[in-house]
């Protein structure tokens, strides 16, 4: 792997305290990055490189507590360089180019990580490039883009527009964290090698499919962002779209990044749209009122700092989607995402269709329940498998049992998504970022729902901050039987849906 230099814009924000740091930070201790690699922080306060160590280390300290190892960390400060910035203003980008370029000990492969706002991306590409950042003169250059990517599908092809004039798509990486979850990457191998569940893996075996991702967090401080998004743009559009996509992607020729990216792109392309008036058919949102979350009294969103007092911005939201292909018409996929929510977790929940003859009319099996696949992204990972099996005993009864395909042994680390992301941008392999075409059509999945939502902008659903979201969501289902699942567990699926 070349050396190279990353530039972090925004290196004093959340995104690098929370995870860019601690993700390079871990890779350095295993011996992953390069020996040359350094990291040069932009960032607008007037600070010295000592300063910015000691920032690094406070940083790392609030992550890793007494884990933190000193010598690692030792090694790690070597690599950090402060450069002090404004994003708006020419000179400091003309500053850094020089820096760069006078300072053999700073390679001259550049990656520039944008984790700022994204409406800052557009001009800061600019000034790159304007200011010679980005010609390919002794050493590449590459530019990780944070999403959302755009607030919808306009504002996207504009930012497209404005990337394009100095980027060509092989230097543009456009990040979405999903994807480098093991978890997330184990639904293409638990699909694609083994045989098993390929057959059944359609709209003959297949119910519904539902995708969750709970926080019990609010918006930590982020509403100068969050107020501009909504749930529906910060998790559904990219995050959430992404897992549906790999759950109904058809096999890829190849396994590599434009093979796999022309398969999620069909599946996108196949989600039936949501047209304006069915909208409130297929959509519901929240937002979260004051309440207790882990024994703790939290406030409400319109009392977070910073929101507009009559906000109607969501922090929970739901969909329905069809996919008009050949494998998944007229099967549901449910799709959830909230903030506040009473625990924390992500997972895919595909429930099976029942058998078609019920062999066991005149037993004890008054109801049958049934089969599940389950995926567990976060905290649980896991991949397991529901099926009833007969009860030890004279009668005919039975009970459900969770097969346990785990992929992860307890001994075995499992590494943060950030680590291998940024590992991928080093070798330039795209395999794992999107592709624009993804991007757009992502946006036309969501765009009806958003322009319908920014209209009605009287009255929101709440619910209480530590519940599991607003009532009446059970409307989005197709069926009475249908309900969403809370719990991995063998009884999860007894929750019923009076509530939710
Ligand atoms: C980010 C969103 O992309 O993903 C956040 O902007 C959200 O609002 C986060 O909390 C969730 O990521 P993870 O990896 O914690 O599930």
């Amino acid at each position: 792997m070349d050396a190279c230099s990353l530039v972090i814009f925004g290196a004093t924000g959340n995104l690098s305290r929370l995870k860019l740091i601690p993700a390079l930070y871990e890779l350095d201790a295993v011996g992953r990055l390069p020996k040359e690699m350094v990291i040069i922080a932009f960032a607008r306060r007037p600070w010295d490189r000592q300063q910015w160590v000691d920032e690094v280390e406070r940083m790392l300290k609030g992550k890793f507590g007494d884990a933190l190892d000193g010598k690692a960390l030792a090694r790690f400060n070597q690599r950090l360089h402060y450069h002090h910035g404004d994003l708006g203003d020419g000179e400091s980008y003309v500053a850094l180019r020089d820096m760069i370029k006078n300072d053999p000990a700073l390679p001259n492969n550049l990656i520039f990580y944008m984790a700022i706002r994204p409406a800052e991306f557009g001009s800061v590409i600019e000034k790159l490039g304007v200011n010679g950042l980005i010609e390919e003169q002794g050493g590449w250059r590459r530019v990780v883009v944070e999403k959302p990517f755009g607030y919808d599908l306009l504002s996207a092809q504009m930012l497209q527009a404005a990337l394009g004039k100095h980027l060509t798509e092989n230097q543009i990486y456009r990040i979405d964290h999903y994807l480098g979850k093991g978890t997330v990457q184990n639904i293409l191998v638990f699909r694609f090698a083994n045989l098993l569940m390929e057959p059944l893996w359609s709209r003959h075996y297949i119910d519904h499919v539902q995708i969750t991702h709970a926080e019990p967090a609010g918006i930590m401080g982020r509403a100068d962002y969050y107020e501009g998004a909504g749930a529906l743009r910060d998790m559904t559009q990219s995050h959430l779209l992404q897992l549906l996509t790999l759950v109904a992607m058809e096999p890829p020729a190849l396994m590599d990044a434009e093979s796999l990216r022309d398969e999620k792109v069909k599946v996108l392309k196949a989600i039936r749209p949501i047209t304006q008036n069915a909208v409130h058919a297929h959509a519901f949102r929240g937002q979260y009122t004051r309440g207790t979350v882990g024994g703790e009294a939290v406030k409400g969103y319109l009392e977070e700092d910073n929101v507009a007092p009559h906000s109607t911005t969501e922090t929970y939201a739901a969909l329905k989607l069809y996919i008009d292909n050949w494998r998944w018409r007229g099967v549901p996929f449910y799709l959830r995402t909230g903030k506040r929510l009473a625990e924390g977790g992500s997972a895919i929940c595909i429930r099976f269709k029942e058998p078609p003859h019920h062999l066991f009319r005149n037993t004890h099996l008054e109801r049958m329940q049934p089969n599940w696949v389950l995926l567990g992204i976060q905290p649980n990972e896991c991949l397991k498998m529901e099926m009833q099996v007969k009860l030890p005993g004279l009668e005919m009864r039975t009970r459900v049992i969770s097969l346990d395909a785990s992929y992860r042994k307890e001994d075995e680390k499992e590494s943060d998504a950030y680590e291998d992301l940024l590992l991928d941008v080093m070798k330039g392999d795209h395999s794992l970022f999107l592709r624009y075409d993804e991007i757009e059509w992502a946006w036309r999945v969501v765009d009806p729902v958003l322009k319908v939502w920014s209209m009605e902008r009287d009255f929101i659903n709440t619910y209480p901050a530590g519940s599991w979201g607003p009532r009446g969501t059970y409307r989005l289902f197709d069926r009475d039987d249908q309900f969403w699942r809370h719990s991995l567990d063998v009884d999860g699926s007894d929750v019923s849906n009076e509530v939710f």
